[in-house]
């Protein structure tokens, strides 16, 4: 199958990218390096002609609505009026959570159902690299910051990469569809994936700092909202530690 990847050059995309030529389809990368530019509809055409399908990846949470709600939309537009089946990574637990990057990634969901074509909406947990990240930037000298009951159920990119894979040679819907959440094996508490990080450059566990849930954005990350609710979401990939042991010594990036 020809399957156009957007953001076929980031993270996510180029291991779809990746896992879709092992599988011996025609995966073509499609970004701003190749000609598209999703702020615009520049090269949307030509990325678009002979696919079966496109996942789409990319976004640029920087320019806010630009790429993230109304590029979407401009490729679901195109993906309908042709018929391409349109596979969309979204997040867990965007419903109700008062961030402005998931109010957007929530509303480019409903641009897609607006659009009307066949589109298939897979929500992933953050990536371990994500949670890696927030627990480096709440780690200061010996204290780990979190509040309440902080927890994520983070998920390895390679994993999120092989369901979209699977999504886009699979079965085609024939208009909207939500697949089933997608999550990693374990719920971990922020404190617990500070203490991780600490140790995988060898420094002792922290000292846990409990802060309180001050204000709507600490109040939702406190209850957790971004950890699917049991039995809601299929569970795959390493653990955040077999993932951990995988990167170098000193994590960098997101
Ligand atoms: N990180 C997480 O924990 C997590 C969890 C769940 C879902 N997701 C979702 O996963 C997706 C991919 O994330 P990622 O970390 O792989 O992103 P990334 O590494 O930052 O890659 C973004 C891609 O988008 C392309 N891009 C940016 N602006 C563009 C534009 N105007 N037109 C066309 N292409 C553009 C970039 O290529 P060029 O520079 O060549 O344009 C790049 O290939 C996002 O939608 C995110 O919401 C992430």
């Amino acid at each position: 199958m020809r399957i156009v990847v957007t953001g076929g050059s980031g993270d996510l995309g180029s291991r779809v990218v990746r896992e879709l030529r092992s599988q011996g389809h025609d995966a073509v990368p499609a970004s701003r390096r190749t000609g598209l530019d999703l702020t615009t509809g520049t090269g949307l055409e030509a990325a678009l002609a002979g696919a079966e399908a496109v996942v789409h990846c990319a976004d640029d949470p920087s320019q806010k609505d630009t790429v993230t709600v109304y590029g979407t939309r401009r490729l679901a537009d195109a993906a309908a009026a042709r018929g391409v089946h349109l596979v969309h990574i979204s997040i867990v637990g965007i419903d109700d959570f008062p961030m402005a990057y998931y109010r957007r990634k929530l509303r480019a969901e409903q641009g897609i159902a607006d659009a009307g074509g066949p589109a298939t909406v897979l929500r992933a947990t953050q990536f371990h690299s994500l949670a890696a990240y927030f627990a480096r930037t709440l780690t200061k000298g010996p204290l780990a910051f979190t509040v309440g009951d902080m927890a994520l159920q983070p998920v390895d990119t390679d994993a999120v990469a092989t369901r979209l894979a699977e999504l886009a040679t699979g079965p085609r819907p024939t208009a909207y569809a939500r697949a089933r959440d997608l999550a990693g094996p374990e719920v971990l508490p922020l404190a617990d994936l500070a203490r991780l990080v600490r140790a995988h450059r060898g420094a002792s566990a922290p000292r846990v700092v409990r802060l309180p849930p001050v204000g709507r954005l600490l109040h939702a990350f406190s209850e957790s909202r971004t950890v699917p609710a049991p039995g809601t979401a299929d569970v795959a990939g390493r653990t955040f530690a077999a993932w951990l042991s995988s990167q170098p010594p000193r994590l960098t990036g997101r």
